[in-house]
């Protein structure tokens, strides 16, 4: 499905000989690949290897030196006016570590903010748009209550709703399980398992290897801002083709 290479006119996301330094480090070092449509991509590597900032690029979180990245069919890079890059940013559904809800709002409203204020939904539409998607990550009983009142993996369920009321094209996630209790893992997961089953097109940073394994169709091992590998789930975890790559799994397992 993934054309390495970039040239596939069906990618979602198309990274072309991106390169990113802060100050003297090279930290993007010429990321030529794609990730195509309704593919689930799961990012992992060592601290440090560039995963997030490759990331963050998409919606310009962070900028890059040379290179083009397109959306969904659209350039990103280069000069964006700032209602461009507002609208960029709406469309590509972001979700974090830590889990950045608005804590003065309740969740339905959190979940309802951005479609009234920049897609200009009428309230009662968006109120019964965020009600579902509460009801599709389990939590319409919560949509009174406030994000101080949720624990970590019921406030992580809310962003990634809020991230969804925008209907994005494809849904960044950038170790959206390592700051949540372990037990509160697994019900983050069971969402994106769900939102991949329905072929949304992801981007997983995680070292969630478990599901990476059952969840992606394909896996990139990033190391010193290089993507080393990038294979299907089977291979990598079977027979990793890069000495970093093996290494990096094998102290996984230790
Ligand atoms: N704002 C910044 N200024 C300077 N250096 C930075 C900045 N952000 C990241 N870096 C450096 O760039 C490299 C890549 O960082 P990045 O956060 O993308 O790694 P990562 O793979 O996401 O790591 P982790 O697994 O720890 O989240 C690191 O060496 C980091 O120290
Ligand atoms: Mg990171």
């Amino acid at each position: 499905m993934t054309d390495p290479k970039g040239s596939d006119a069906s990618a979602m996301i198309r990274f072309s000989r991106v390169n990113k330094h802060y100050g003297e480090y090279h930290a993007l070092v010429d990321i030529d690949a794609s990730v195509a449509k309704g593919e689930v991509l799961v990012v992992c590597g060592p601290s440090g290897s560039g995963k997030s900032t490759l990331i963050r690029t998409v919606n310009r979180l962070e900028e890059i030196d040379s290179g083009s990245i397109s959306f969904d069919g659209q350039e990103v890079t280069g000069r964006l006016r700032r209602a461009d890059l507002n609208r960029l940013r709406s469309r590509v559904g972001f979700v974090f570590q830590s889990f950045n809800l608005f804590p003065h709002l309740s969740t339905l409203e959190n979940v309802t903010l951005s479609p009234i204020r920049i897609n200009g939904l009428a309230r009662d539409v968006a109120k019964d748009k965020a009600m579902a998607l509460l009801d599709r990550v389990g939590l319409a009983d919560k949509a009174g209550a406030y994000p101080a009142q949720l624990s970590g993996g019921q406030q992580q369920r809310v962003a990634i709703a809020r991230a969804l009321a925008m209907e994005p094209p494809a849904m960044l996630f950038d170790e959206p399980t390592s700051a949540l209790d372990p037990e509160m893992v697994g019900e983050v997961l069971a969402v994106m398992k769900s939102l991949a089953a329905d072929g949304m097109t992801m981007i997983c940073v995680t070292h969630e290897m478990g599901f990476a394994r059952e969840v992606a169709d394909r896996i990139w091992f990033m190391d010193a801002g290089r993507i080393l590998e990038s294979a299907d789930p089977e291979t990598f975890f079977t027979d990793p083709q890069h000495p970093r790559a093996r290494r990096f799994l094998s102290d996984l397992r230790h």
